[in-house]
């Protein structure tokens, strides 16, 4: 593990120009020249002494378009571990979720409290909820981290994929295929089983995180939007090869089927000198995010503001989708400018990177950053009493929403709490409050 200094001089380096753009791409990186054998995946020497492994992230059989593989060129196969034993899962919980019953009130959380000192990002993981079944590959978690501790051990979850969001503190993710750097305002994602080491480039990081138990993440398809706009893809950045070169004892963590394992290797497991292939991990920044949106009257559902989505077995009802509230314009007229009051099939959890939401200024302890709500299946919402009087009585000028980015989870199954978050201290009791003094107005 390096100091804090040393990991934000490897952070500076890393600009734009360090990565590999594109989303799904078939990428190839070395970084050692030769190491990447040209013309087949797996000759009978690999170039540089190096040994050739294919990950895979989809069945070897699944159509082109939704084929997930990548060949490493490593040090040493990862098949060269000792077994893993069962360590303590500390606060991470997996689906099925069943501590709880499933609650149809909503819910509203306060950021996690502090960590006790020396949390990694792996020790300060602590889960919110999910639904689904860890070994159907089918459902998500919702987890939240607050660490204080870079990681001298490395993690790799079987179980899905991960998808990062910071919401303090930036993160240097050191991965099997090289280094991202995932600041406030970005995300990053981890694909199923690629390993990876988080390292703090301040002194506490803070944030949430999507477990995808299922398909992995895609961009949505544009419709009538056209070729362009939401995210596009070449603003996704895939890391180029970095490894190292250790030898000596090193914790390598596995999460799978809802349990935390490990072994403590000989080596380093992020020893691939080159790779190839589109099973990546990628940053993306979501201020880069094209937000479309109404210019006559109403405004779209928030669908319109999906950045990446998990496809179920049902056409158009995705496992979960990855929603941006990004700064926008709204000029609607004669429109209720605010997110309209409604009840849905999906289940929404919000959580907020920096500033204010436009629809919740009231309430005990408030929609904070780090902070985050649960409407579950059919639970209704929308502005608190305050945020709708404002907006009912407001002279609709065009108006720029600029003060804040804050994202949804948004799941086709229902979310069920863990205990954990079902007792919280920092659950809030009377969310609920949030909607009362609503006035009648009705004038027959
Ligand atoms: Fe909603």
């Amino acid at each position: 593990m390096s100091g804090i200094e040393e990991t934000r001089k490897i952070a500076a380096g890393l600009t734009e120009g360090s990565y590999s753009p594109g989303f799904g791409n078939e990428h190839s990186s070395e970084a050692e020249p030769g190491a990447l054998p040209h013309g087949r995946n797996s000759p009978q020497r690999a170039p540089l002494g190096l040994y050739a492994e294919q990950l895979s992230g989809s069945a070897f059989t699944e159509p082109r378009a939704h084929n997930h593989r990548s060949w490493l060129y490593r040090i040493r196969p990862s098949a060269a571990h000792p077994p893993f034993v069962r360590i303590d899962n500390g606060n991470v919980r997996s689906a099925p979720f069943t501590e709880t019953t499933p609650d149809p009130n909503r819910l509203r959380w306060n950021p996690l409290p502090e960590p006790a000192p020396g949390t990694d990002w792996l020790a300060g993981l602590w889960t919110l909820g999910g639904n689904g079944d860890v070994t159907q590959r089918a459902g998500m978690a919702i987890h939240l981290y607050h660490a204080n501790a870079s990681m001298d051990r490395v993690f790799g979850d079987a179980d899905g994929e991960l998808l990062i969001v910071p919401e303090h503190g930036e993160l240097l993710l050191r991965t099997e295929l090289g280094l991202l750097v995932a600041r406030p305002g970005e995300v990053a994602l981890i694909p199923r089983g690629v390993r990876f080491r988080v390292e703090l480039l301040e002194e506490t990081a803070r944030g949430y995180v999507c477990e995808n138990y299922g398909q992995p993440f895609r961009l949505p398809d544009l419709g009538p939007i056209g070729a362009n706009g939401l995210a596009n893809a070449r603003d996704f950045l895939a890391p180029v090869a970095a490894y190292e070169d250790v030898e000596g004892p090193v914790q390598v963590v596995n999460k799978f089927c809802g349990n935390l394992w490990a072994a403590t290797y000989d080596h380093s497991p992020l020893d691939v000198v080159a790779w190839h292939g589109n099973h990546t991990p990628y940053v993306y920044d979501l201020r880069r995010f094209n937000v479309i949106g109404s210019i006559s009257y109403d405004h779209p559902d928030p669908s319109i503001f999906t950045v990446l989505t998990s496809p179920s077995d049902t056409p158009g009802v995705a496992g979960v989708d990855f929603v941006v509230f990004a700064p926008r314009w709204l000029v609607g007229e004669d429109t209720f400018r605010p997110p309209y009051f409604h009840r849905n099939v999906m289940s929404e959890y919000m959580g907020l990177i920096e500033g204010a939401y436009d629809a919740k200024t009231a309430g005990e302890g408030g929609f904070v950053p780090g902070g985050g709500s649960l409407h579950n299946m059919m639970s209704a919402h929308g502005p608190d009493r305050e945020t709708f009087d404002k907006a009912s009585a407001a002279e609709l000028k065009p108006q720029k929403i600029d003060d804040g980015l804050a994202f949804m989870f948004e799941t086709r199954w229902p979310v069920t709490a863990t205990a954990q978050a079902a007792t919280a201290d920092h659950l809030q009791s009377s969310y609920d409050d949030v909607w009362q003094g609503l006035e009648r107005h009705f004038r027959p």
